[in-house]
Parts: structure tokens; C-alpha cells; sequence
């Protein structure tokens, strides 16, 4: 049995046209538990968009456990409760399914675009299960790119305070020196602040240019490019090459595939330990202020006078 893909339309590529509903199983209907906010849920069986799935709650055609809820704050266990939308229940075999594209330059990285311009929905036409895009690549860069319906993965994977790295194989105008180097493995500033420190790497160089590998673990807007004009170096070139623990290899420009079951447990494993990680980082911090209020409260013994 498989989750069924629509016939690719003419042109488009692609290196994996079916889905096992195991595999779909194993990639994450993984009802953990959780509370989720109802809206997300809605939008994760692809429904709806997260707006549409909002809109169907106001509107009073959500019901969970029998009841219309239409407060858009509403969270709900996925595997306790009973969400029915229209009197119908949610489907909840629904998997969750992560591709990766190669996006090509010249092709908006979002899912639809009002200019007219193409979009990496273009290039998955035939995936039949609503996906979007983790994070942005700017118009003109190439590289890997994720895409699911995992709202919560790609929420961690996205979110600074995770600080999940992301490397760019960069082609730049001139030759780095150390003290560049220095700079942007320091953190350097920019308009919005001063960058996290990253990794640079030189891995090739021409006459008048050079290739490096620059590993960050922010997103801000244009940072890569940002960064690298900083030090007077501007990008010529920029692609992604790896994000945590997936690697680019050699997927063909243009073409996307499914996650192997080894990568999507690599990735789960990943967002596991940062949000543990930054949890006993909040933990930690509220007991050492506990602590110190404390100190700070603890009444003045009285003098005793002898
Ligand atoms: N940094 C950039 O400057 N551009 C991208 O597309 C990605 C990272």
C-alpha cells in the first residue's frame, strides 16, 4: 500500500515517485503525545493551509470530542481527541513526508509567488501531499532545500535558539584573508546585530575569486551575503550544500526525493536534543535565578548582642 503521488507533470523531476505508507508511518505519524495548537493539526493532513484551517474553526465547522470549538488558540492531543472537521474525521494516517529539492537559481523558494516567478512548488508538482518549504533561499541561490508538513520539526530546525547549522558552499569576489576569517568566525556586524560566530573553510580558489564552505547557525535575511560583504568579499554564488544532518549529494539541480528513513531519524534525533537541550538550558537558568532571589530574601539574622 502507498501514499499515492499524482502523475509528475511533463518536465518535472524526480527520483522517487511513491511513497510507502510504512515509510510514511516511520517518517513521522509519530502521535506523540503532545499538545498541538488545532489549526496546525488541521493543516498537517493537508487540508487546509494553517490560514484555511483557521478560517474553518472560526467558522464553527471544527468540532473536537463532539463539541464546535472555534477559539483559535484551541490545542488538542492528536491521540486522545476527536477532531472532526465538516462531521468528518481528520485523517489520521496521514504521514508526515520530508523531500529534498535541489532548487535551481532563478526559482522563488516559496510556494507561491505573486510576481509570476517560479516556485519550488513547480518543481514537486507531483507530490499530492500539501509540503512547504523549511527556511528561504534567495531567488538567486541554489542549493537544498527541505520541505514537509512536519510543522513542528521545521519550527526547530528554523527557530536561532536551536542553532542547527546550515553550510554554504560559497563562491565569493577575492581572497579571504585570516583577519576575514578571524572576523566572521567571531561574529561580525551586521544592520541587525552582530552574527553568531560561523565556520569558514577555504576550499578552493581562482584568480580573482574563491570558494569557501561557510557553516552558520542563524537565518536572518541575506546573512551569508551579508556577512561575506561585511568583509568586502560579495557573493558571486551561494548553495546550500548540507542542514543538520542531511546532505546535498548528488541530487540533480532541479529534482527532488524523499528523505531515506535513516535521514529522517537523523533529523528527529537532532530536534530531540536541542529542544532537550535548550529545556534544561531554561531549567538551569530559572534555578540559578530561584536561587539567587532567594539569597537575596533570606531575612537579616538579628544582631545578637552579648
Ligand atoms: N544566506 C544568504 O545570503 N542567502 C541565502 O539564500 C541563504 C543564506
Amino acid at each position: 500500500m502507498g501514499v499515492e503521488l499524482d502523475a509528475p507533470p511533463r518536465g518535472a523531476k524526480h527520483e522517487s515517485r511513491s511513497l510507502s505508507l510504512k515509510q510514511g508511518v516511520a517518517q513521522g505519524v509519530a502521535m506523540d503525545g503532545r499538545a498541538v495548537r488545532l489549526h496546525k493539526l488541521i493543516a498537517a493532513t493537508g487540508l487546509a493551509s494553517r490560514r484555511k484551517a483557521e478560517q474553518l474553526i472560526v467558522s464553527g465547522r471544527v468540532t473536537v470530542n463532539g463539541r464546535v470549538v472555534t477559539e483559535l488558540g484551541t490545542t488538542v492531543d492528536p491521540t486522545r481527541d476527536h477532531v472532526k472537521v465538516d462531521g468528518k474525521h481528520l485523517r489520521a494516517t496521514q504521514p508526515f513526508v520530508y523531500l529534498m529539492l535541489n532548487k535551481p537559481k532563478h526559482v522563488m523558494s516559496t510556494m507561491d509567488d505573486p510576481g509570476g516567478r517560479p516556485t519550488v512548488k513547480d518543481l514537486i508538482r507531483g507530490v499530492s501531499i500539501r509540503v512547504f518549504p523549511v527556511g528561504r533561499l534567495d531567488f538567486d541561490s541554489e542549493g537544498l532545500m527541505l520541505l514537509t508538513n512536519d510543522g513542528k520539526l521545521a519550527q526547530t530546525l528554523l527557530h536561532p535558539r536551536y542553532g542547527v547549522a546550515k553550510t554554504y558552499l560559497v563562491k565569493v569576489k577575492g581572497v579571504l584573508t585570516d583577519e576575514d576569517i578571524h572576523l566572521l568566525e567571531h561574529g561580525v556586524r551586521l544592520d541587525d546585530g552582530i552574527t553568531a560566530p560561523a565556520q569558514v573553510k577555504k576550499v578552493g580558489k581562482a584568480e580573482q575569486n574563491s570558494w569557501l564552505e561557510v557553516t552558520i547557525r542563524e537565518g536572518r535575511k541575506h546573512q551569508v551575503k551579508r556577512m561575506l560583504l561585511a568583509v568586502g568579499h560579495p557573493v558571486i554564488r551561494l548553495k546550500r550544500i548540507r542542514m543538520g544532518p542531511l546532505s546535498l549529494g548528488k541530487l540533480e539541480v532541479g529534482s527532488f526525493r524523499f528523505l531515506t528513513d535513516r535521514e529522517t531519524n537523523a533529523l528527529r534525533e537532532l530536534v530531540r536534543k536541542r529542544i532537550r537541550a535548550v529545556e534544561s538550558e531554561a531549567t538551569e537558568m530559572a534555578r540559578t535565578r530561584g536561587a539567587v532571589k532567594g539569597i537575596r530574601q533570606r531575612p537579616q539574622r538579628e544582631k545578637v548582642v552579648s
